[in-house]
């Protein structure tokens, strides 16, 4: 089977099924309050990210220049789960992003064009308990580009697991 090109409601994935079984690995039993994600694509990982979020008495904010691919009711989908979605440049948006995670625990994917900077630029934004996540390293970034210091790595046995292309690392900041 191949496990990268598929689709989730329609929508080609920007990722592939594995990722939501290690956020739901990475999530569980954490008391994350808030969701954000860098990126929206075509919003197939915002639709799981905007369930999660909904399952914890929130709602995901995500960002995109624009939203990819032609998905009229992804609007629709958005709107019945809550989702805030912004089109614009997420890093002028950082006080926004403060505002949303109001000090509570979040889980914020890095999924933009520069996942390092991305990473670099709003980790330290995060309270503590909080779980930063950035996909496609190894591809479009190296382990050492990231400042985590004050951070510890999660499930990082199975990022380079190639069978599922994972690839994506975790890390949580510590209390
Ligand atoms: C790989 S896609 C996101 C995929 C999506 N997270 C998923 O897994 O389904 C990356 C998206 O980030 C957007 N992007 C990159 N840099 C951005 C920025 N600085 N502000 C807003 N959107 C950005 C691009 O337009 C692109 O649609």
């Amino acid at each position: 089977m191949n496990t990268w090109h598929r689709t989730f409601l329609g929508v080609r994935q920007q990722h592939n099924y594995a990722l939501y079984s290690f956020i739901d690995e990475v999530l569980e039993n954490e008391p994350i309050e808030r969701f954000v994600e860098l990126g929206t694509g075509g919003g197939a990982l915002s639709v799981v990210l905007g369930l999660h979020a909904v399952q914890r008495g929130t709602h995901l904010l995500t960002f995109d220049y624009q939203i990819r691919g032609d998905q009229p009711k992804l609007e629709e989908v958005f709107r019945l789960l809550h989702i805030e979605f912004i089109q614009a440049n997420f890093f002028s948006w950082e006080k926004y992003i403060q505002l949303h995670i109001q000090d509570k625990p979040c889980f914020l994917f890095c999924d933009g064009d520069d996942k390092a900077r991305e990473f670099n630029t709003f980790a330290p934004l995060l309270p503590a308990g909080s779980i930063i996540a950035a996909h496609d390293y190894g591809d479009e970034f190296q382990l050492d580009e990231l400042q985590v210091e004050g951070f510890v790595p999660i499930l990082e046995n199975w990022w380079d697991e190639d069978v599922y292309k994972l690839r994506t690392c975790f890390f949580k900041k510590e209390r």
